[in-house]
């Protein structure tokens, strides 16, 4: 099972936007399938090609290569501190990724899928620098609109050339741009209508969103430009193109080719080089790629069309690539945006809450189950501290919390370790039959990829636990030990089972859990940090996720708990939020009407 995790821009911290799309559901996945026995490898980095990034680094005054080297660690450390468990995550400005990129570039062109074309292209009189189509403002030709874009009429909604814009401006400094030819690398879309077409019409299984659109698009193919006039980007190897300062792949070219170097380079690291062929070369390994809805056309059109384009299997065939046959994807699993007040969580609308503040106050497990429980998952979401505040207090303090903590003190305090199950009654029969069968049917929905569901069935079974207790009354069992120790054991077994059903969305309060339980050693494992060197330029290191997390012993399965291991009265898992957050937000995010 591969997990393809969207790749954020090295451009600023990670907002919790950022992760509800991406984040989150990707590590839910990865460790409900790693504890169903499965082989993951689940693998991003950052993206630090591009006009997002040098758009930021004139803003903050830094070099791109700066600025990339700041952002690769904050948001590195942003992820850490969430829990995803990458088995790599690592960055675009790599000599591995380079390297993969140009070899799966120069695969594309022997196979005729790349030719050359002369276009015009938009540059800044005061800097002499190109000037992206999206950089450019001024009036739709077609409909009449003020603010069209030189990609796109966000009124009208049809492409354009910013060459057709009436009065084109520029949208950084207001100047009028000089348009002059320049010569670019086009991808052959066309040349894939009949395989891509016919590829996705066996994805019947994709979300009908994900595959209504990604079939409107196949209908329109057209030739798209795979170079850009920058001097930031991964270099095009190609005599007449190599040395040309300012011509670099478009960073979408060789951000989505990140799956496949990324994989090579968490091989290499592990000195099995030819080990990233068990998810890329056997046809029998699953690709599930996770991101938010806008970068849906790069993985349901683009990346497939360039992984056929290397495959030799593109309408004019070829041969195959210096890889061998690659996999294409088999999930695209999209989510909506969350939103704020309606609007889209954007650093430059101000409505911001950092991944980073948000875990220094609240820690990770909150956030994961809110984006899990009530993300954006089928829906553009609003993000509200009171709905936080509920979830967090109800569900997480209330709920689990308190099932997790008046078990164990009973248990305790009377017994001091797990009691032994003396004569069950069918009641204690029944709740352990429910939270042994939720393992299905929590499985089968995140096996889906239907977060939600799968963490209210699993908060079913703490429910139901919570009013087995106050029917079965332990506390009032005080002349009747033998009643008691039976009740307490069919509640500790369950806590088992709940938690081991929560650990992909709680992995940190799950290690907590395992050992108030009495467990030892490593429940649910963690990303570390690693600083490592480039593997093709020992002088520059960067820091890298990675973890170890074969040696966790979270299974997808009831365990027996062991009667007579030794209890201790539990400290709360779950502090409760002051209600008035909800009205308030933050000191750091506070709410404005
Ligand atoms: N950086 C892009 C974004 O934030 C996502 C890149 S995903 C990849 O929208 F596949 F291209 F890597
Ligand atoms: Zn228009």
């Amino acid at each position: 099972m591969l997990t393809a995790v969207a790749w954020p821009y090295a451009n600023g911290p990670r907002h919790i936007g950022h992760v509800s799309g991406f984040g989150v559901p990707s590590d839910v996945f990865s460790r409900y399938q790693r504890m169903a026995g499965n082989n993951v490898l689940m693998v991003s980095g950052t993206d630090e090609h591009g006009t997002p990034i040098s758009v930021q680094a004139e803003k903050e005054g830094l070099t791109t290569r700066q600025l990339v080297d700041k952002y690769n660690q904050v948001i590195a450390e942003d992820l850490q501190g969430l829990g995803l468990s990458y088995d790599l995550f690592t960055r675009t400005t790599t000599g591995n990724h380079y390297e993969v990129v140009q070899q799966i570039f120069l695969a594309l062109y022997r196979n005729g899928y790349v030719m050359p074309k002369t276009t015009t292209g938009a540059i800044s009189p005061s800097t002499g620098r190109t000037l992206p189509d999206r950089y450019i403002e001024g009036t739709c030709p077609i409909c009449g609109y003020d603010g069209a874009r030189g990609d796109q009429c966000d009124n009208c909604g049809n492409q354009l050339d910013p060459a057709d814009l009436i009065n084109p401006v520029s949208r950084i400094n207001g100047e009028k741009p000089d348009f002059v030819e320049t010569e670019h690398l086009f991808l052959d879309l066309p040349g894939f209508t009949e395989s891509l077409g016919k590829w996705l019409s066996t994805r019947t299984d994709w979300r009908p969103n994900v595959l209504k659109f990604a079939q409107n698009l196949v209908d329109d193919m057209r030739p798209r430009a795979i170079s850009r006039d920058l001097d930031w980007g991964v270099p095009i190897p190609l005599d007449g193109w190599r040395d040309q300062p300012m011509k670099r792949f478009y960073v979408w070219f060789d951000a989505v080719i990140g799956y496949f170097s990324a994989s090579v380079e968490w091989a290499r690291r592990i000195g099995q080089p030819d080990a990233w062929q068990r998810w890329w070369t056997d046809p029998a390994a699953q690709g599930y790629y996770f991101m938010g809805k806008d970068n849906i056309t790069f993985h349901a059109q683009i990346w497939p069309a360039l992984l056929m384009g290397h495959n030799g299997q593109g309408d004019r065939g070829g041969e195959v690539g210096p890889y061998g046959v690659l996999n294409l994807p088999d999930e695209i699993v999209s989510s909506e945006f969350l939103t704020m007040s309606g609007s889209k969580f954007s650093t430059s609308r101000g409505t911001v809450i950092y991944v980073r503040d948000f875990l220094r106050e609240f820690g990770p497990d909150t956030l994961r189950y809110f984006i899990s429980v009530a993300g954006p998952e089928n829906q553009d979401t609003d993000f509200t501290w009171d709905e936080f505040v509920r979830r967090t207090n109800f569900e997480l303090a209330n709920e689990w919390g308190n099932l997790v903590n008046r078990s164990i003190a009973m248990a305790a305090k009377n017994n001091g370790a797990v009691p032994a199950p003396t004569a069950p009654q069918a009641a204690d029969e029944e709740l352990k039959a429910l939270s042994r069968n939720a393992f299905d049917t929590v499985g089968g929905h995140l096996q889906r990829s239907r977060f939600k569901a799968a963490a209210q069935e699993a908060m079913r079974v703490v429910s139901a636990a919570n009013k087995y207790l106050s029917d079965q009354e332990p506390w009032k069992l005080k002349d009747d030990p033998d009643r008691r120790d039976a009740v307490l054991h069919t509640a500790l077994q369950v806590v088992s089972d709940a938690n081991t059903l929560l650990t992909p969305f709680l992995p940190h309060s799950a290690q907590q859990v395992h050992e108030l339980l009495g467990g030892t050693g490593v429940w649910a494992a963690q990303p570390e940090i690693r600083e490592v060197s480039d593997l093709d330029d020992a002088s520059s290191s960067y820091p890298v996720l990675m973890g170890d997390y074969a040696a966790e012993q979270a299974k997808w399965r009831s365990t027996e708990i062991e009667v007579g291991r030794p209890l201790q009265k539990p400290t709360p898992l779950f502090a409760k939020l002051d209600p008035k957050l909800g009205e308030t937000g933050p000191e750091w995010a506070p709410i404005v009407d």
